[in-house]
């Protein structure tokens, strides 16, 4: 099968096109033949060994060569073959899932227990856009911010991956909806739900006088410890990135967010959706997101297999509106 593979780190010249062998599934795994997967900033970290300070951190990346050697978490494709004891699927079924690297090629083994049916309603492009960056915007909106119905949120990195999903998800659950983006993507936000959206270019979100019940940080463009100014004195604040840095961002972001978490009235906690214990439970609730039409995948781009290395290159600019796309 073809593939992407990458046994050193650097820019996206070091993913190779390969020929490798079909992986043949275990008895709990699933074979999948991708149909099309999706970029995320997990694909640049884990191919450019960045932040370094990454490479230092127990579970974080390896210290010279990369662990994972395939890149792409986010799949959604068709069943080739099952493992002797997967119950729930068959050849034939559409599916969609996120998993830790393996989506650069053309076939997977996924743990059945990771594997969700692919909504109906969406194409296989649609849903390979949802995985990674939906189930963060869910964590972080209802199981780290406990978002309720009525609670005003903001989300700053309203545009991007995660920011679309987020503004989307904090409508169906009925909250009122902030959102801070770039100028050329204040109609997007808006026409995804967003009661306001302030452009960061003309406004400074940590000024406002509004107070909101939770903010989303996605993109981690101030410190913490001013933009929770923005939040209610019981309010919290839930980081999901931080700025892009080859050392210590976004990371620096997070640990940030952390260590001020001891000395605020506010809570502060963090979506982290590579140790999310339930992404099979969570895709089939964004599932119903989706099968309803309450949320719709937003797809800035489309990328052939072959130009991978280009797909990620134009994420790494950090101004995607939405989802960067590849199809197979
Ligand atoms: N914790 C987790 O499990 C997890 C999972 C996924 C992602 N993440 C992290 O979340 C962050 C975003 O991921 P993503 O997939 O959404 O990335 P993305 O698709 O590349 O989106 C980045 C967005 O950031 C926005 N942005 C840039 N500068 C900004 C600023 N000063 N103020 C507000 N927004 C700004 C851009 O909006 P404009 O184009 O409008 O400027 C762009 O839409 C990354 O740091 C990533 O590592 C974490």
């Amino acid at each position: 099968m073809k593939a992407f593979v990458s046994n050193s780190y650097g820019s996206p010249d070091v993913l190779k096109f390969a020929e490798i062998p079909v992986p043949v599934p275990r008895d709990d795994e699933v074979l999948v033949r991708i149909r099309a997967g999706s970029v995320n900033p997990y694909d640049w970290h884990n191919m450019r060994g960045e932040p370094y300070l990454a490479r230092l951190m127990p579970g974080g990346l390896a210290l010279r060569t990369p662990k994972v050697t395939i890149l792409g978490a986010d799949i959604a494709g068709r069943v080739e073959a099952v493992g002797g004891n997967v119950t729930e699927f068959r050849p034939g079924d559409d599916v969609f899932a996120v998993i830790n690297g393996g989506g650069f090629a053309e076939y997977v083994c996924v743990r059945e227990s990771d594997l969700v049916p692919k909504p109906e309603n969406l194409s296989y492009e649609e849903a390979a856009a949802v995985p990674m960056a939906a189930n963060t915007a869910l964590l972080a909106l209802r199981d780290e911010g406990h978002l309720l119905p009525g609670q005003r949120v903001l989300v700053n990195g309203a545009s991007g991956g995660v920011g679309t999903f987020a503004v989307q998800i904090a409508r169906a659950l009925g909250a009122e909806v902030t959102g801070v983006c770039g100028p050329r993507n204040v109609d997007l936000v808006h026409s995804l739900g967003a009661a306001r959206v302030i452009d960061y270019t003309t406004q400074d979100f940590t000024r406002e006088a509004r107070r909101h019940d939770l903010l989303v940080d996605i993109a981690g463009s101030r410190p913490v410890s001013v933009s929770r100014r923005v939040l209610r004195p019981k309010g919290t604040y839930v980081v999901v990135g931080g700025p892009p840095g080859r050392w210590v961002q976004p990371m620096g972001h997070v640990l940030s967010a952390l260590a001020l978490s001891r000395f605020t009235g506010h809570r502060i906690s963090v979506a982290d959706a590579l140790s999310c214990p339930s992404p099979k439970q969570n895709l089939r609730t964004l599932s119903e997101f989706l099968n309803d039409g309450r949320v719709v995948p937003v797809i800035d781009r489309r990328y052939p297999f072959e130009e991978i290395p280009r797909a990620i290159g134009y994420l790494e600019e950090g101004h995607a509106s939405g989802k960067v796309v590849i199809s197979f």
